[in-house]
């Protein structure tokens, strides 16, 4: 894979890396993430570093491109996020989480606008889909920031914590990107296979 540093006013995103492992270990422990996501509660000690260790394997591998999320103003780590893509279909999955002190800043929504643009202009993807738990509006609303439609709600698609759980679908095609961004658009070449 090409250019894997990301950037924007808010946030800089670069693969993770070993040294993540304590932020991630002190952030992924609330319960707020677990609640909206496969994070496990209680975060086991031994998780962070089999996350970061699947996550480096992952891009050696190009399976899985999982950046950290740092917020440019105090070059702190702030959360993960990554795209998981299915060449085949030259399409992928996001997922993300942000560490609670610093929800609210924009930077989910900052982060995803840079992995969409990864997406299409990098790997060449033609579409980029994410989902939430129907009580996880904001991640909703991040997804729409970020320019993704909705699609639909699975019913029951998840069983998480005990309980079914619909599932909330959003995706952005490559189309939908380049009506909006024309010279960012004309700028991608690559293909899911590169
Ligand atoms: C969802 C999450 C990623 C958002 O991160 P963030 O950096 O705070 O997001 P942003 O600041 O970019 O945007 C949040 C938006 O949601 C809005 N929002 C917050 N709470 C909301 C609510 N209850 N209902 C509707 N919108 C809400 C905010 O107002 C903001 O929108 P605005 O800019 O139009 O005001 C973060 O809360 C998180 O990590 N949650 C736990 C894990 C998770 O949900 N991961 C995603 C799984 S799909």
């Amino acid at each position: 894979m090409k250019r894997n540093e990301l950037t924007s006013n808010l946030v800089v995103m670069r693969p993770l890396a070993r040294a993540d492992i304590p932020h991630i270990r002190r952030l992924a422990a609330a319960e707020a993430i677990a609640k909206n996501t496969y994070v496990p509660h209680p975060y086991p000690p031994e998780a962070a570093d089999e996350f970061v260790q699947k996550a480096i394997d992952g891009w050696r591998q190009r399976e899985a491109c999982v950046f950290a999320i740092i917020e440019s103003a105090s070059a702190q780590f702030a959360g993960c996020m990554g795209l998981h893509p299915e060449p085949a279909h030259q399409r992928a999955e996001v997922g993300y989480w942000i560490g609670l002190p610093y929800w609210g800043r924009g930077l989910a929504t900052a982060a995803l606008r840079l992995i969409i643009e990864f997406g299409f202009g990098e790997l060449g993807l033609n579409r980029i889909a994410a989902g939430h738990f129907p009580y996880n509006p904001a991640s909703g609303r991040v997804m729409q920031k970020a320019k993704m439609r909705y699609e639909g709600t699975l019913r029951e698609a998840h069983f998480h914590r005990g309980e079914f759980k619909d599932e909330v679908r959003y995706a952005i095609l490559r189309r939908d990107y380049a009506a909006d961004n024309p010279l960012e658009a004309n700028k991608t070449k690559g293909t899911a296979e590169d």
